[in-house]
């Protein structure tokens, strides 16, 4: 009998200047890199080899039509890639390094498979300075998208993404310690600058956005994107981010609520339990019990959203009941967007 070679584990790199410059050497010739960002951990590659960007593909088993953002180190770099408009530069000055990125028409210097084929490409500067100095090294633009199979939960850790690519062809990733957001950046649309489209709500409140560009940005409803001929962000799926275990999301959830729910069923609240109110639980319904936060802080909510769901993914529950964040200020709408395509059916 055959025997199956063993799946290959990638392996974490400490961030040293001798580790950071090998991963460079290593981008320049066409490997995928593991990388770091102040948002999730992304999979790189250098955005201007075609057969480099092909492996991120297969990594992640993700289809050739979803476009991967490119990443740079600075926002004087920006139209290396992409026509700028004054729009984009406001946002740029206002926001880079950030979680924001920014669609604009693209320069023909980006191959056609980093687009998926369309004349617009996805740009951003990260927020994470290993990132950047990997980008400089490298002396090219990393196109990346999230570090996780396509369709499962987004990694926020070296360990998540080690984890969850083992025998997908990526040999290294850099250790940049766990993200400081959480949720992956805001998309706005400027490819057409009279009539700017909020693509993805994330780490960047799109409010603070309107009042840079002194408008509204519109926001495409999930019903036109899925009749839309070629969906705007084709990340903008409905089932995404998603455990194995079954997700069910609630607008209000209580500490009580646990005791009506049976023992291989884990609720999810946004914030830790009172004292007062765990005086009233009995022991082993405690253990049924988790949360995103110490004390309902939005970023701090944001920042453990796909941590704790992949912990619990990992622990057997049945269900997992999750709460929404109630209103729609600051990141409440990502952290909400991220929940219900984590729980819609495929
Ligand atoms: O925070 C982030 O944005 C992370 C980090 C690693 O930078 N990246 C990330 O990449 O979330 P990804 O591929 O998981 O999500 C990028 C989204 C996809 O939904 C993709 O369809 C969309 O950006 N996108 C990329 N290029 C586009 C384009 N030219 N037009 C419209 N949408 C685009
Ligand atoms: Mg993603």
């Amino acid at each position: 009998m055959k025997s199956q070679a063993p799946l290959l584990r990638p392996r974490i790199f400490r961030p040293t200047p001798l580790n950071l410059n090998r991963l460079a050497g290593r981008l320049k010739r066409g490997e995928i890199i593991g990388v770091p960002s102040e948002t999730v951990y992304g999979l790189a590659a250098d955005a201007l080899n075609p057969e480099a960007c092909m492996r991120i593909f297969a990594a992640k088993k993700r289809p050739t039509t979803d476009p991967l953002i490119v990443h740079l180190a600075s926002r004087y770099d920006i139209d290396t890639v992409a026509h700028v408009n004054e729009a984009a530069l406001a946002l740029a000055e206002a926001f880079w390094p950030g979680p924001l990125t920014l669609v604009l028409p693209k320069k023909n210097i980006v191959p056609l498979i980093v687009t998926a084929g369309r004349r617009t490409v996805a740009v951003r500067v990260p927020d994470h300075a290993l990132f950047r100095k990997l980008i400089r090294l490298s002396k090219c633009p990393l196109a990346a998208p999230s570090a996780n199979p396509f369709g499962y939960i987004s990694p926020t850790s070296a360990v998540h993404v080690r984890d969850s690519l083992i025998g997908s062809g990526l040999r290294a990733i850099l250790d940049g310690g766990d993200c400081s957001v959480g949720v992956e950046s805001t998309i706005v649309d400027l490819s057409n600058p009279d009539k700017p489209r909020l693509l993805r709500p994330g780490g960047i409140e799109a409010e603070k956005i309107e009042m840079v560009l002194k408008r509204k940005l519109s926001r495409p409803s999930y019903k036109s994107i899925s009749a839309a001929k070629s969906a705007p962000a084709p990340g903008m799926l409905s089932r995404h981010y998603s455990p194995r275990t079954k997700l069910i999301l609630h607008t209000s959830l209580h500490p009580q609520d646990v005791m009506h729910m049976t023992v291989n069923e884990v609720c999810l609240l946004l914030s830790k339990p009172s004292a007062q109110v765990n005086k009233l639980l009995k022991p082993d319904t405690k253990k049924q019990l988790r949360w995103l936060s110490e004390s309902g802080r939005m970023n701090d909510i944001a920042k453990n959203l796909f941590s704790t769901l992949r912990k619990l993914d990992e622990e057997n529950w049945s269900v997992i009941h999750a709460c929404l964040v109630p209103g729609l200020e600051g990141l409440a709408p990502a952290i909400n967007d991220r929940l219900k395509r984590a729980s819609a059916k495929a």
